[in-house]
């Protein structure tokens, strides 16, 4: 079985200290920081962009996770390489060409995620498993923190865990929206392997990342 990681979502963090946020978490073991990019167009919220990841990307050692919730996503992808992403991750009803989206990420030599909502199916993505670097299934409708998890969405897990064994291919498998201590377990045993989480790392135990993220680690 994967190392289990986790992506703090910076979404619940401080935004006025957002640099201070992230040193804490790479202080407290975070394996990457999940950055959410939302545009008020593919989801109903607006976040950051670009120069505010370039801006942070500046002062930390540790990954970025860069999940864009933007359409159409194609024309920024550059942008947010350059910005110092590491993992990019897009929705496949957010380019008019999946195909060409992933070759573009991976020219610019970067993790290529492909995610898929609640209501989407696997089989948008079967025919490009074999070219990416991880599938983020989203547990909530992309676009808020806080929100409860779908369990639901749990055997699309399963589905991509038998696929990787009768196709003989390897990729992450990143969970987002609504993880707790309650059901970290259940997407782990499920295959999950790198746990997404915003109000859980952020609010719980007074706000004690160190701990949440070993909780959340801990089966
Ligand atoms: C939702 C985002 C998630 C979310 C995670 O659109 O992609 O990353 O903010 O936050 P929690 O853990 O609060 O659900
Ligand atoms: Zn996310």
């Amino acid at each position: 079985m994967k190392k289990i990681q986790i992506s703090p979502s910076i979404l619940s963090a401080d935004f006025s200290q957002l640099g201070q946020e992230i040193k804490k978490l790479e202080d407290a073991g975070a394996d990457m920081i999940h950055v959410d990019v939302m545009d008020g167009h593919f989801v109903p919220n607006l976040t950051i962009g670009p120069p505010v990841i370039k801006a942070l990307k500046k002062h930390s050692n540790v990954l970025f996770d860069v999940h864009l919730m933007i359409s159409p996503v194609h024309k920024y992808i550059e942008a947010y390489s350059d910005a110092g992403a590491d993992i990019i991750t897009i929705h496949p009803e957010a380019t008019d060409n999946l195909n060409s989206s992933i070759s573009k990420i991976k020219e610019l030599k970067k993790k290529v995620g492909v995610s898929l909502n609640p209501e989407t199916k696997i089989d948008i993505i079967l025919d490009v498993l074999d070219q990416i670097d991880l599938v983020l299934i989203m547990s909530v409708n992309p676009g808020f923190g806080g929100q409860k998890f779908m369990p639901e969405v749990l055997s699309k897990i399963k589905e991509l865990k038998k696929i990787q064994k009768a196709k003989k291919i390897d990729f992450d498998i990143e969970i987002d929206g609504g993880i707790n201590f309650e059901n970290s377990k259940t997407v782990i045993e499920a295959g999950a392997n790198i746990l997404v989480s915003g109000t859980t790392i952020f609010k719980s135990n007074n706000g004690d990342i160190k701990k949440n993220i070993e909780l959340l680690k801990s089966k």
